[in-house]
């Protein structure tokens, strides 16, 4: 494998394909993962399982091999914060937001994080879920931006927003930017603000 002489980096990086997690609640997870981001099992047993939303043949593999325990305080343990999926547009994304919170699931975090404007979830165990909409609907527009915006390097974490004022904006004919820019500005702040990032503790 070829390697850039001065980084050492290797010239052909590997693309990133699945996370995998082991749970105690395989049955739980997989239903959660298809109801929020329309993942379905490709194969499920009763000790693992793989699931895909997309050409892959997997995003996520759940594991649940006898002899598991639970984190004892998982918010506050290193590991993996959240996973995320993207949508392509704002509409397909907020109208998401409005079909989990009609089921009852709503996000721990709202965040515009000009890169993304992005609702996090927790999964039955208690992982993080981000699912978010590109903040300028393109990859490479948002990679310029994080990578030399001073507005980034000032605010990596972004702003806080209440989505339901999002959907009142959405609903009265603002369009994409229009909502983001607001929500940047801090126009859509919730009632109260988040004092930290942590995972909130599920059970
Ligand atoms: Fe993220």
């Amino acid at each position: 494998m070829p390697e850039n002489r001065s980084t050492g980096f290797p010239v052909n990086a590997p693309k990133l394909h699945h996370t995998t997690f082991t749970t105690l609640r395989l049955d739980q997870m997989v239903e959660w993962y298809g109801i929020v981001c329309g993942l379905r099992p490709v194969f499920h047993s009763d000790e693992a399982a793989w699931l895909t939303n997309d050409e892959a043949n997997h995003r996520i593999a759940l594991l649940s091999p006898p002899g598991l325990k639970h984190p004892t305080d998982k918010g506050h343990e290193t590991g993996i914060h959240h996973t995320a999926f993207e949508f392509k547009t704002f509409d397909m994304w907020i109208n998401n937001y409005i079909r989990l919170r009609n089921k009852g699931i709503l996000p721990f975090l709202t965040l515009d994080h000009g890169i993304t404007m992005s609702v996090y979830y927790q999964d039955p165990d208690g992982n993080g879920v981000e699912i978010q909409v590109d903040g300028f609907g393109d990859w490479a527009d948002s990679s310029e931006w994080i990578a030399n915006s001073l507005e980034f390097a000032e605010n990596p974490i972004g702003t806080f927003f209440d989505p339901e004022k999002l959907v009142e904006a959405r609903d009265a004919g603002l369009s994409f930017q229009e909502i983001h820019e607001r929500a940047r500005a801090g126009e859509y702040l919730p009632e109260t603000i988040p004092e930290d990032i942590f995972l909130p503790e599920v059970w």
